[in-house]
């Protein structure tokens, strides 16, 4: 089928690998514990609780994911299909701000998403990045699809 499957033991805390699936790029990362905390404390998003956005029911929690260290989602933009870009916290990138924790940033208009893929307000992406159905054929072993 159009499944893909993904070996991620070998993804260290904080790095992201790109697979293809069905002709989108599907980012998987590992969050650190750090990441992981503070998705708990980040304010000002459009769809906090993914109430409007598209990921499977198992995947509609705070850190929009199945293991809460490892994000599997859409790398496309939900504005227009660009490619958002990954921003570290700290990062000096002037299109986010201060206090930025880490996410990514879509280089076309300006949306921001943070590290589970959820949208800030104010930006013209009206909702979260998608996640792809995906499962566990093993404790490092995922599919996507
Ligand atoms: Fe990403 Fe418009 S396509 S902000």
């Amino acid at each position: 089928g159009s499944s893909v499957e993904v070996d991620i033991a070998d993804l260290a805390p904080g790095a992201m690998k790109v697979v293809e699936w069905r002709g989108k790029p599907v980012w998987i990362m590992r969050r650190t514990p750090e990441q992981l905390a503070e998705l708990e404390t980040i304010s000002g998003l459009a769809d906090p609780a993914s109430n409007r956005s598209d990921q499977p029911e198992y995947a509609r929690n705070t850190q929009r994911s199945i293991k809460p260290e490892i994000l599997v989602a859409v790398g496309i933009c939900t504005h227009l299909g660009c490619s958002p870009v990954s921003v570290a916290k700290g990062s000096a990138n002037p299109s986010v701000p201060p206090d930025w924790s880490g996410g990514f940033f879509c280089p076309c208009h300006g949306s921001t998403f943070d590290l589970a893929g959820r949208v800030f307000l104010n930006k013209p992406a009206p909702t979260n990045l998608e996640i792809p159905p995906h499962f566990y054929l093993a404790d490092s072993k995922l599919l996507v699809g």
